[in-house]
This record gives structure tokens, C-alpha cells and sequence, in this order.
């Protein structure tokens, strides 16, 4: 008999696509995550990686395509179901922005109000303080956010994210706007989080560092397409010029030919246009 235990899917896309101004962003993505895995979504800026994430979470609707969370069809889900699916969720958003005019303790009260309702004052104290505890900033509480730096207030939008025990915490962009010292400190915040506390972790970046370094699998979109699917290894041994030009981040390749292209067309269409 095989010890192995059967991998749960969390998160199920299936065939999501995505229009928005007129312009296809997704074009037919397929996607399962797995309950416990950190989960890493690369691509270049622009890409559809925000409103992959905003699909998960059911902020925004696919044009065509099936959302399974939790094992639950939310397809067609009406927005009661989704604010009831959202109290699963974590979320440390891009730019991860905080209260100004509430303290640290209080900014993470806000997020657990709204979702554990029936917690008495003790309890969530007790959550606050062990958040706080976890993302490695004790006794913080009363501090204002303006007293802090960029990097401290990305963990505690950390402590926010997981104060209610969701099972799924979703990244947007974790370590933008940060230097490398501090790309690094919070990249190894989030692996010695995930030892802590077991659920997955959704990670959306375009740092191929930060993906490389947090993730058991990663996923690259490009033009719309799930381009790659597969571990940090996987990725780094990929002989795909597509994929190599984005982990290198070299200027010439598949990529910037799909611009020069572009730009070629532009520049013909403009002399055919002034020779008529
Ligand atoms: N509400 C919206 N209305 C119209 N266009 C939108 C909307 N939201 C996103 N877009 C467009 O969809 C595309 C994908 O946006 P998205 O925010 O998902 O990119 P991203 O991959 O997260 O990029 P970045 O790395 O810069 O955060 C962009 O071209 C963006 O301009
Ligand atoms: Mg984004």
C-alpha cells in the first residue's frame, strides 16, 4: 500500500479567460493548486498576474472559464458566497498599504473584525499579539505605521494577512519597492512563516529571485498562456528561449522580438500612411 497521501487541490482554473479595455490578458489559463504548496505566478509587468489573483479571490469575474475554491464550484457564485468563500483568504496586496491613523494592533484588528466576528476581545488580542509574534515583530502594537519602514510594514500587512488562520494567503507583489537586503529579509519571512503556519501561500511577483527562492512550484504566464508549469529546477534547467530570456532578464530575445515586431509594423504602417 503506497504511504503517499493524495495532493487536495485548493485553488482549480479552468480555461479562465479575461478580457479588460478591449485587450485579451487571459487567454485560456489552466491552473491547480495544491493545499500546502507555496505557489509562485511569474511574468513580466502587465501580464495578467493581478487579475489572475483578483479571479481567485473573486474580485473579479472570467469572461469564460470555471473557478474551483476549496473544492467548490464559485463559477457562477453570487457576491454573499464569495464574501463568505473571501473569509478563507489572506491578503497582503500590492503596495500593501496600512491605516494611517490606527496603530499596528489596530490595523490588524480591522482584518479579523471583519472575518471572526465571534471571537471575544481576549481571543483576538491573543491572535494580534501572535501574528505579530510570527512575523518577528513582538511588542509592536501601539507603534503607528508612520513609525515604521517600508519593510516592517510589509510584515506586518504579513501579520494582517494570516491573523485569522486563513487556509489560503495570497502575495501580490511581496517585495516591490523594497532593496535587495530587504527583498531578501522578506523572502526568507515567508518561508520561516510557511513553517509556521502550514496552508498555502499564493505568490504573484516578477522578481525571479523571490520566486525561486519562496516556492515549491511556479508558474509563467505569458501573452494570456500558462507558458511554464513546474519546480525551481525545472524552470532554471528550461531550455525554452521564451523562459530563458525572462530568468536571465536579458534585453534581446523571444520577448523583445515580439515588440521590435510591433514597432515595425507601426513604423510601415505609418510610411504607407504618409506616402498615400
Ligand atoms: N480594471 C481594469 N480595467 C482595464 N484594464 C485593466 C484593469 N485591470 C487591469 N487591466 C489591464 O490588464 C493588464 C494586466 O493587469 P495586471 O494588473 O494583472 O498586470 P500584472 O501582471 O499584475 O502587472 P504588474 O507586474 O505591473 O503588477 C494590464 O494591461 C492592465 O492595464
Ligand atoms: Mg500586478
Amino acid at each position: 500500500m503506497s504511504t503517499k497521501t493524495a495532493k487536495k487541490p485548493i485553488v482549480e482554473l479552468y480555461g479562465i479567460k479575461k478580457s479588460l479595455g478591449g485587450k485579451v490578458i487571459l487567454d485560456g489559463i489552466d491552473l491547480t493548486i495544491y493545499e500546502g504548496e507555496t505557489f509562485v505566478i511569474i511574468g513580466q509587468s502587465g501580464v495578467g498576474k493581478s487579475v489572475t489573483l483578483k479571479i481567485i479571490i473573486g474580485l473579479m469575474e472570467p469572461d469564460e472559464g470555471e473557478v474551483y475554491i476549496m473544492g467548490e464550484n464559485m463559477t457562477n457564485a453570487s457576491e454573499n458566497q464569495w464574501t463568505e468563500k473571501r473569509k478563507h483568504f489572506g491578503m497582503l496586496f500590492q503596495g500593501g498599504a496600512l491605516f494611517d491613523s490606527l496603530t499596528v494592533g489596530q490595523n490588524i484588528l480591522f482584518s479579523l473584525d471583519h472575518i471572526r466576528h465571534e471571537l471575544t476581545e481576549d481571543e483576538k488580542i491573543d491572535k494580534i499579539l501572535h501574528s505579530l509574534e510570527i512575523v518577528g515583530l513582538p511588542d509592536t502594537e501601539d507603534i503607528m505605521p508612520a513609525e515604521l519602514s517600508g519593510g516592517m510594514m510589509k510584515r506586518v500587512a504579513l501579520a494582517r494577512a494570516i491573523v485569522a488562520s486563513p487556509e489560503i494567503v495570497l502575495f501580490d507583489e511581496p517585495t516591490t519597492g523594497l532593496d535587495p537586503i530587504m527583498t531578501a529579509n522578506i523572502n526568507e519571512l515567508i518561508v520561516s512563516v510557511k513553517e509556521k503556519i502550514k496552508t498555502t501561500y499564493i505568490v504573484v511577483t516578477h522578481d525571479i529571485k523571490s520566486a525561486k527562492y519562496v516556492s515549491d512550484r511556479i508558474g509563467m504566464v505569458y501573452k494570456g498562456k500558462l507558458v511554464f508549469l513546474g519546480t525551481a529546477k525545472e524552470l532554471e534547467n528550461s531550455k525554452d528561449p521564451l523562459i530563458r530570456q525572462f530568468i536571465e532578464g536579458n534585453s534581446q530575445g523571444p520577448i523583445t522580438e515580439e515588440y521590435m515586431q510591433a514597432i515595425e509594423r507601426i513604423k510601415r504602417h505609418e510610411t504607407v500612411a504618409k506616402n498615400r
